[in-house]
């Protein structure tokens, strides 16, 4: 047990959740301002399985911006933009950050965006990406922000699939040693796509200047000076806030819908509860905006609560050291930072001493927070050795939108446990089931669900694809949403995340498929089947491999091959993916019935003994490629 468990308030306000779940969540929606109050708190009737606040009204930007600044908080910091990057630093106060957001609105209306209508966001880590966001919610519009490290085809296939009326961009993002020019990548996409958006608003960085496309394209700063600004409008608490597309088991991507009064509600109590997190201090998520944890972290939950937020355009080593973090720390006074643990272990090999740590005044520095994938206990023990501070591993995804464990700040409660992700926060109640869906006991490791309903603020379908979110999460585990991921809940309640279920992998913290980098390696001429699987790394938690049988007559050198299949998935998938290394085999180990063995490709990758499972066709090949990876 934790020294400071004894005096948590935690199991007293799990507790009052779990005796009545909807008095407690609409205590907490008394912390939002509604301009129509719900009918009712939750409405199972509504959705594939219920939706929070049915009848209410609301605006999240409003929440989010004019709130604080009506009650006198306008001179605070709102955002930093800190950019190691483009060489700046800026703040932009409440009052600001509401003028601009209000006068990118009148903008977006200007070229027609209205209710409902999509906007995709495709921007580097620029302070007008979360105004674009909180201008789209400002009019009612439907964002969806997609990471710059994808590639035009991945763009094309979200905005086939939102359809949005106007696309925000920029000229170029940053990257260590390299500009990514985003505008070609855009106008790739757009070309792909079969839905053409009527306008795009491009900012043209002054590191590089984008080709605009008469008509089409409007230069975003000139648009947000000519014009009006345009007032908060009120959408239904059930209205979709945002889509956030996010990897499934295949190469369509899966959009995620977040509504807009659940997610205000549970974002707004996590601040206390879990970051401990109150109005006024500088809260830092250094992530990026194109994934859930900078929606939800960067964006919409540190303004929701009054907090500082900083917005970080760099990387936590080579921007320019490992101390990167600590300068950001340091100089702006942050209370509370979450980062992913890939992050931390950059970090630690190239400061394993923590010296960089010691060089930064970190006093006003409260606690740390990690998520995007389990954090190994070795990685966690020494970061919170170096810093002398909490560390919390909380697990979440992009479904949910906000935490479904952690550690909890607010009550007190400190379960440093490494390896694992925490208690369930109130809302959730998680469980491991085995694969018939009944209750396995505490200490076994089993698929992990949580009892319906989900809490405010977890997706409420996929967007046109209420099918899809039936199968891919409810269907299995009747009365149970299924998280995709394996573990187990401990005698002391806490929640033991190891990993995926699914053919997702988690690279860096970032979410990807190996069935959407299969269909790339697939597509090549010379190639007739292949595998991706995750290679353990010890910086990123896992990389992709990929295996490919070359066709029949298909004399190429094994060399080029691989070099083509590396060019194919960074051209298709994108950067992101960090896909570098592929294999060519003589055969791909298979069940009898043909199914390949990616767990056994999997344990080889990874240099662990493999034995042949009993409904391996051929036992002789995993020896082959053992060979071959070995190499
Ligand atoms: N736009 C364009 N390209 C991008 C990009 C963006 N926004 N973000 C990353 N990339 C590129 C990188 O430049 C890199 O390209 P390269 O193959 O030419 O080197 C590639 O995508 C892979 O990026 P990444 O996986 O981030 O690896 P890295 O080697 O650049 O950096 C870390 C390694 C650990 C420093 C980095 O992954 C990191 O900071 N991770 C934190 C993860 C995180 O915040 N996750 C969010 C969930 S909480
Ligand atoms: P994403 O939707 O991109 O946020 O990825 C969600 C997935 O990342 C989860 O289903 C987990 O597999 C993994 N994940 C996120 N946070 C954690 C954590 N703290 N511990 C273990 N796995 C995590």
């Amino acid at each position: 047990m934790d020294e400071t468990e004894a005096t948590s308030t935690y199991p007293a306000a799990y507790a009052s959740w779990q005796a009545d779940p909807e008095a407690w969540w609409a205590e907490a929606a008394e912390d939002i301002d509604w301009t129509r109050r719900w009918d009712r708190v939750f409405d199972p009737a509504l959705g594939a399985a219920g939706q929070w606040f049915a009848g209410g009204m609301l605006n999240v930007a409003e929440n989010c911006l004019d709130r604080h600044v009506d009650a006198g908080r306008g001179e605070q910091a709102a955002l930093i933009w800190d950019s190691p990057m483009a060489g700046h630093v800026r703040t932009y106060t409440y009052a600001e950050l509401r003028d601009r957001t209000a006068r990118v609105a009148g903008a977006l209306a200007a070229l027609g965006v209205g209710v409902g209508d999509r906007v995709v966001i495709y921007m580097p880590m620029v302070p007008e990406a979360v105004i674009a966001m909180l201008a789209c919610a400002r009019l009612g519009a439907v964002h969806s922000v997609v990471f710059g490290g994808f590639a035009a085809a991945e763009l094309a296939k979200r905005i086939e699939d939102a359809e949005p009326r106007a696309i925000v961009s920029a000229s170029c993002g940053l990257e260590p040693g390299r500009l990514v020019a985003y505008k070609p990548l855009l106008d790739a996409a757009i070309a792909f796509s079969a839905h053409k958006p009527d306008a795009c608003l491009i900012l043209q960085r002054p590191m590089l200047a984008a080709d605009m496309a008469p008509g089409r394209d409007h230069d975003f700063m000139e648009a947000e000076a000519a014009a009006a600004p345009h007032p908060p409008v009120p959408v239904r608490a059930t209205d979709p806030l945002y889509i956030l597309y996010t990897s499934g088991t295949t190469g369509k991507p899966k959009g995620v819908v977040r509504d807009a009064g659940g997610y205000a509600v549970a974002l707004r109590a996590s601040m206390h509860m879990i970051y401990g997190a109150e109005a006024g201090d500088v809260y830092w998520c250094a992530s990026d905006v194109g994934w859930v944890v900078g929606h939800s972290y960067i964006v919409y939950a540190p303004l929701l609560a009054g907090c500082t937020t900083v917005l970080y355009e760099g990387k936590p080593v080579g921007t320019p050291d490992p101390g990167a973090f600590w300068r950001v720390c340091a100089q702006h006074g942050v209370r509370v930072l979450f980062t992913a643990p890939t992050a931390l272990r950059a970090i630690k090999q190239q400061d394993p001493d923590g010296r960089h740590i010691a060089q930064h005044d970190l006093s006003r520095f409260d606690a740390l927070f990690l998520a995007g994938e389990r954090c190994d206990p070795p990685t966690a023990t020494w970061i919170a050795g170096k810093l002398g501070r909490p560390v919390v591993d909380h697990w979440w995804q992009t479904e949910t939108g906000w935490p479904i464990t952690a550690g909890f700040r607010g009550y007190g409660l400190f379960p440093f446990k490494p390896g694992a992700g925490g208690r369930p926060c109130p809302g959730y109640d998680v469980r491991a089931l085995d694969d018939g869906g009944a209750l396995l006991p505490l200490g076994e490791t089993g698929n992990l669900a949580i009892r319906l309903p989900l809490p405010p603020g977890c997706a409420p379908t996929l967007w046109r694809n209420a099918e899809g979110f039936r199968a891919a999460y409810l269907l299995d585990y009747p009365g149970w949403y299924r998280t995709g991921d394996a573990g187990q809940v401990d005698r002391e309640g806490d929640v033991w995340v190891m990993g995926r279920t699914d053919d997702v992998i988690n690279v860096a913290g970032h979410r990807l498929s190996t069935g959407a980098m299969e269909e790339v390696l697939a597509s090549h001429p010379d190639v007739a089947e292949c595998a991706v699987v995750g290679a353990a790394d010890a910086l990123k938690g896992q990389v992709p491999l990929g295996l490919v049988v070359l066709k029949a007559g298909a004399e190429r050198d094994p060399a080029a091959v691989a070099q083509e299949l590396v060019a194919l998935v960074r051209e298709r998938i994108g950067p992101v993916a960090a896909f570098k290394d592929a294999r060519v085999v003589a055969r791909l180990p298979k069940t009898r019935s043909g199914k390949i063995l990616r767990g056994s490709i999997r344990k080889l990758a990874d240099g662990n003994d493999a034995p042949a499972p009993p409904t391996i066709d051929d036992p002789a090949i995993l020896d082959e490629i053992r060979a071959v990876l070995v190499r």
